[in-house]
């Protein structure tokens, strides 16, 4: 499998400014884009947005909607392979 990185492996951010707030219970939206908390799951990202690891180098995103990791047992960081379902992950609360 490729790597999802372009330059390099860190954590990531979203960059972004939040425009406004929450539409429905657990989703935020950025201009253009909407990231919903799910309930044990990652964070589903639909619109654009650039991901990028601790020195401002761009991932790669896997797709136009993707998950980012929450769970913290992704092989794939910052992104989602399932790995969340293997381990049973439950977030302490609704919105983490
Ligand atoms: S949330 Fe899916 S692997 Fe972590």
């Amino acid at each position: 499998m490729a790597s999802p990185l372009k330059t390099a492996k860190h954590s990531a951010i979203i960059e972004g400014e939040w425009k406004s707030a929450a539409e429905e219970e657990g989703a935020m939206s950025l201009e253009g884009a909407r990231i919903k908390v799910r309930l044990k799951g990652p964070y589903r990202v639909d619109g654009p947005v650039t991901v990028v690891d601790v020195d401002g180098n761009e991932f790669e995103l896997p797709a136009e909607v993707f998950a980012l990791c929450r769970c913290g047992a992704s092989r794939n960081k910052p992104f989602c392979d399932g790995s969340h379902r293997e381990i049973g992950f439950e977030a302490d609360t609704r919105a983490t």
